[in-house]
């Protein structure tokens, strides 16, 4: 029998079932991926749009050609240290789908926290003052995940119809990031009767931190997951195949782009240069009674509070679910 003219691998009619290619799949990435039972799983579950419980029931069901090819080929990519999210092209963050690319961070459950506290503190916003719409600020956008996640939460809530959801402001650097976050934006915000209103109030800006945005503009709450990692620390997570855009790890990284030096002119470390930016500018963009939530590492949380009580906000760090310091609150 000729081999297949796709994948050249097996015969071209020989049928394989679901069983038979997640054991394939498993012993591909066995000596590359720390889970290959889990990958082996989600890429069938994308694939052929099984839940886990068809992935169970139907293992006997027999894969056609063309989704073979595609898992054969996805199995190769993953073997390389290619993260599964960026293969199938989306990630669940605080119980949303969301769409990904290279060109953005994979959003993570460290950040949950981040979002539950900010729908906390814009709640009881709306309670103390009902005039206004608020307005939120996500600076490093990403994704859009924070943004999109504290929206949908609120939309969800009894207490917030469409016409009191905050305006959002959401800022990256990165152009292609940004449209990834337009992409979810309108994927998970643009459907149902008062989409037209609720997209509305989104608005996307291509700016180094607030570079791009008026002096003159205050936000009620500014929520940021800036890169906070210390450099030499992405030089190896990125050797281990961490596969992300540096752009979205590496903290140690001025204005301008360049590497931070401390006062004694070494290359700084500490993964806080971005952070020691951003805070002046949350300072100078923020309204009266406002608050700034901003994810930190574990290892960086206590000096990002102290910096900023340096300008006189009051902090409180939150503790992410695995107890972890995660996020500065200063207000
Ligand atoms: C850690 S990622 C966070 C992405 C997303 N908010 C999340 O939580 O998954 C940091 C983001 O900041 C952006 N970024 C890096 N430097 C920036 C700068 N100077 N100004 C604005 N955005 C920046 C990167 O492009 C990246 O999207």
């Amino acid at each position: 029998m000729p081999a297949c003219p796709l994948c050249g691998g097996h015969p071209r009619n020989a049928p394989m079932t679901v069983q038979e290619l997640k054991t394939k799949i498993i012993t591909k990435l066995s000596n590359s991926s720390p889970s290959p039972k889990l990958d082996a799983e989600v890429l069938l579950m994308h694939c052929l749009n099984f839940s886990k419980t068809e992935l169970l029931l139907k293992r006997d069901y027999e894969v056609p050609h063309e989704q073979q090819v595609w898992l054969n080929d996805a199995a190769n990519r993953r073997s390389t240290g290619l993260p599964i999210a960026y293969i199938t092209g989306h990630k669940e963050f605080y119980g949303y789908d969301f769409i990904v690319t290279p060109d953005v961070l994979i959003p993570k459950p460290d950040t949950e926290i981040l979002v539950e506290r900010a729908v906390d503190v814009i709640l009881s916003m709306m309670d103390a003052r009902s005039e206004n719409l608020l307005t939120v600020c996500d600076m490093c956008t990403g994704s859009g995940c924070i943004a999109v996640a504290v929206a949908k939460t609120l939309l969800e809530d009894e207490r917030v119809p469409a016409e009191q959801l905050p305006k959002f402001t959401l800022g990256d650097i990165s152009e292609a990031a940004l449209d990834v976050a337009r992409r979810n934006v309108a994927a998970l915000l643009g459907d149902g009767p008062d989409s037209s209103l609720i997209l509305s109030r989104f608005n996307f800006v291509r700016t180094n931190l607030f570079d791009a945005i008026s002096e003159a503009i205050k936000y009620d709450v500014i929520l940021s997951n800036p890169p906070y990692i210390p450099h030499t620390m992405v030089d190896e997570l990125l050797r281990d195949g961490r596969s992300e855009p540096r752009l979205a790890l590496d903290g140690d990284i001025t204005l301008e782009g360049d590497r931070a030096t401390t006062d004694r002119g070494e290359p700084a470390n500490d993964g806080l240069a971005i952070i020691r930016n951003l805070i002046p500018q949350t300072q100078a963009h923020l309204a009266p009674r406002g608050s700034v939530l901003i994810e930190t590492g574990e290892y960086n949380a206590e000096a990002t509070a102290e910096f900023a009580e340096g300008f006189g906000f009051n902090s409180e760090i939150h503790r992410d679910l695995e107890g972890q310091l995660r996020v500065v609150e200063l207000y």
